[in-house]
């Protein structure tokens, strides 16, 4: 009797926006899978949107609702989990996408880590943050120096990170807006905003005064550079 061989998960980067930044290998294995994995929870899946062009197996959406309850969360990402394996334990290969790079802040990293003892490859995609500094022709950093990526939500994080470091990546800006430009200010950077980078409607600008007050995108992001006087 014959074993149906198990198949394997691919966690692919499909870049941030652009749909020229999706590397030739991420769209290689998206042609090639029988089964696509799409997170969902927050409205229209962006992934999705860059990847679409690529797929030609199913489509499986993922729910994956916006909880910052852990026990929620650890439950979902559980159940998510689950429902791959028995996919992959029929013998089919999926690939799970994700935003930018699937080793940074994404929803693939807590199904990875569910899935000890399968075969996974991860693909890694264009980062939001890289894409942003080419489009704001701003280098992240020169030489030898360090930089620094964090989430604009806690605050003491922030300062202190704007304190140590040069030259920052401020993510996930659209909660703390306000409060991320006045640090960056009272630390003396200077710093390009993108909204929706590689996106049609995407902004990039130096001009951070003009969105304060202001409901910005969840794609946002900030770039700074300490101004040396
Ligand atoms: C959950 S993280 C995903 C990061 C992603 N894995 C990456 O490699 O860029 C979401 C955050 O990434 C940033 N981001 C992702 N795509 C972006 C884009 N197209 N333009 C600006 N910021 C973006 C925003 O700061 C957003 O809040």
């Amino acid at each position: 009797m014959s074993e149906i061989p198990i198949g394997k998960l691919y966690g692919v980067g499909v870049g941030p926006g652009d749909p020229e930044l999706i590397t030739l290998k991420a769209v290689k294995i998206l042609e090639r899978v029988p089964v696509v994995l799409i997170p969902s929870g927050s409205g229209e899946s962006i992934a999705f949107n860059i990847a679409k062009p690529y797929i030609r197996g199913e489509v499986l959406e993922l729910e994956f609702p916006m909880t910052r309850d852990r026990g929620t969360l650890e439950s979902i990402w559980d159940e998510n989990a689950k429902r791959i394996k028995e996919l992959l334990l029929e013998g089919r290969d999926a690939a799970f996408i994700t935003l930018g790079d699937p080793m940074i802040y994404s929803t693939y990293i807590y199904i990875m880590e569910r899935l000890e003892g399968f075969e996974i490859e991860t693909i890694p995609g264009v980062t939001s943050f890289s894409a942003a500094a080419s489009k704001l022709q701003m280098p992240i950093a020169r030489g030898s120096r360090p930089f620094a990526v964090v989430p604009a939500g806690d605050e003491k994080i922030m300062q202190d990170v704007l304190r140590c470091f040069d030259n920052v990546v401020l993510m996930k800006v659209s909660g703390n807006y306000d409060r991320a430009v006045d640090l960056l200010k009272s630390e003396g950077f200077q710093a390009g905003l993108v909204i929706r980078g590689g996106h049609g409607d995407e902004e990039a600008t130096f001009d951070l005064e003009k969105y304060r007050g202001k409901k910005l995108d969840y794609l946002s992001l900030i770039i700074g550079r300490k101004v040396v006087k």
